[in-house]
C-alpha cells in the first residue's frame, strides 16, 4: 500500500516549519518566522527564537494539516530536525515531535538539518541523480559535497568555508551597507539597481595555489567595510550590493562547476538559503549550461528553512526502512556534516 504520511518539523533557527510529505510528494506546509523580532538586534537572538517557536509550533502544525486537507490522525510518522542549530530552538521542535509521535503511536525520525536542505530539491525535481555534486550554501554552512548514493555510500566532502559562511557574509555586509536583516534577501533586492562591475571585490581562494574547493568569505566582508569607510556616508549601496553578490556568486559557481568537471559529475544541486539568491541561480545556470552539467536548484521558498525539507528526509527514511529514533532522542546543536 501507500507509504505513511510524514509530518516534518523544523525549528533550528528563526523559522518554525511544518509540512506533510508522502512518497516524495509535498501535501501541505506552513511556516512562521520570528525574523522581524530579531531585526532590531541585527541577528538571531536565541532566547527570542525559542520563545517564538513555542508560540508558533502548535498553530503551524495545524496550519500545515489544514493546507494538506488532513487531520492529525492521518499522520503515520514524524520527522524533526535534531541539529545542527540553536539548542533551545531545536528543543522546542523535538519536544513537539516527540509528543505527536507518542500520542499518535507512530515512529519518530531525527533529521540532520543539512540533509533536509539537500532533500528539499527532491520535492521539486524527484530523486537525486547518482552521482551528483551538492553545494550547500546557508547562513551557517558553505560546503561542496560529492554525493554518490545518498542512502548507502558515505558522502565525499570536498570543501568547506574556512571562516564565514556565504549567507553570513551577505548578512554582515548588509549591516555595513545599512540594509536590514536578514541581509541576503536585502542585498538581492538592492543589487537590482546596481552595477555588478562597479566595485572590484576580491575572489577569495581562487588562485592557482589555493585549495580548489575551500571557501573564505570573511575577507569579502572586510572589503565591504573598507569600501564603506573609504567613501564615508556616500556609498552607492546598489552598486556595492551588486558587486558583492557578483563576487560571491562567481566564487561559489566557479568552484562547484570545476568540481563537477574534475570528478566527471553531470549534475549540480545547489541548496540552502543562499541558493535563493537571484545571481547565484543565474550564474550557476549559465556556467552549468556551458559545462554540460544539469543544474538543480529548488524554488526559493524551498531553499530557505522550512518544514517540507525535513518531512522529505523523513519520507526517504520511512521508505528506506530506516530504524526510528527512540523517544528520548536528544538535540545535537553542533551535529557534524
Ligand atoms: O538555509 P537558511 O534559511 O538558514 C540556515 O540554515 O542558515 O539560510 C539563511 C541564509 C541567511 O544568511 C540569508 O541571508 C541567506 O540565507 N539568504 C540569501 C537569500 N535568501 C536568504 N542570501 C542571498 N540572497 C538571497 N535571496
Ligand atoms: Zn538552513
Amino acid at each position: 500500500g501507500a507509504s505513511p504520511i510524514v509530518l516534518g518539523i523544523e525549528s533550528s533557527c528563526d523559522e518554525t516549519g511544518a509540512a506533510l510529505v508522502r512518497d516524495g510528494r509535498l501535501l501541505g506546509q506552513a511556516l512562521a518566522s520570528s525574523m522581524d523580532e530579531h531585526a532590531r538586534y541585527g541577528g538571531v537572538v536565541p532566547e527570542i527564537a525559542s520563545r517564538a517557536h513555542l508560540h508558533a509550533i502548535g498553530p503551524v502544525v495545524r496550519a500545515a494539516l489544514a493546507d494538506a486537507g488532513l487531520r492529525l490522525a492521518d499522520v503515520g510518522a514524524v520527522a524533526v530536525t535534531t541539529g545542527p542549530g540553536l539548542s533551545g530552538a531545536l528543543q522546542v521542535g523535538v519536544a513537539a515531535a516527540k509528543s505527536y509521535a507518542y500520542t499518535l503511536g507512530v515512529p519518530l525520525y531525527g533529521v540532520h538539518h543539512l540533509a533536509g536542505h539537500v532533500a528539499a530539491d527532491t520535492l521539486e525535481h524527484g530523486p537525486l541523480p547518482n552521482p551528483c555534486m551538492v553545494l550547500i550554501v546557508s547562513g551557517g554552512h558553505t560546503s561542496l559535497l560529492l554525493v554518490r548514493d545518498v542512502a548507502r555510500d558515505p558522502i565525499a566532502h570536498l570543501g568547506d568555508t574556512l571562516d564565514d559562511a556565504a549567507g553570513e557574509c551577505f548578512d554582515k555586509a548588509a549591516r555595513l551597507l545599512g540594509l536590514p536583516y536578514p541581509g541576503g534577501p536585502a542585498i538581492d533586492r538592492a543589487a537590482r539597481d546596481g552595477d555588478p562591475s562597479a566595485v572590484a571585490f576580491p575572489r577569495p581562494l581562487t588562485g592557482p595555489r589555493d585549495a580548489p574547493y575551500a571557501f573564505s568569505f570573511s575577507g569579502l566582508k572586510t572589503a565591504v567595510a573598507r569600501h564603506t569607510e573609504a567613501r564615508g556616508g556616500a556609498v552607492a549601496v546598489g552598486d556595492a550590493a551588486a558587486s558583492l553578490q557578483e563576487a560571491v556568486a562567481d566564487v561559489l559557481t566557479r568552484k562547484a562547476v570545476a568540481a563537477c568537471r574534475e570528478y566527471g559529475v553531470r549534475a549540480l544541486v545547489v541548496v540552502g538559503g543562499v541558493a535563493a539568491n537571484s545571481r547565484v541561480r543565474s550564474l550557476a545556470a549559465e556556467r552549468c549550461a556551458a559545462a554540460g552539467v544539469e543544474l538543480r536548484v529548488p524554488p526559493p521558498r524551498l531553499c530557505t528553512d522550512n518544514g517540507a525539507m525535513i518531512a522529505a528526509v523523513g519520507d526517504l527514511l520511512v521508505r528506506a526502512g530506516a530504524p526510528a529514533a527512540p523517544l528520548d532522542v536528544c538535540v545535537d546543536p553542533s551535529a557534524p556534516l
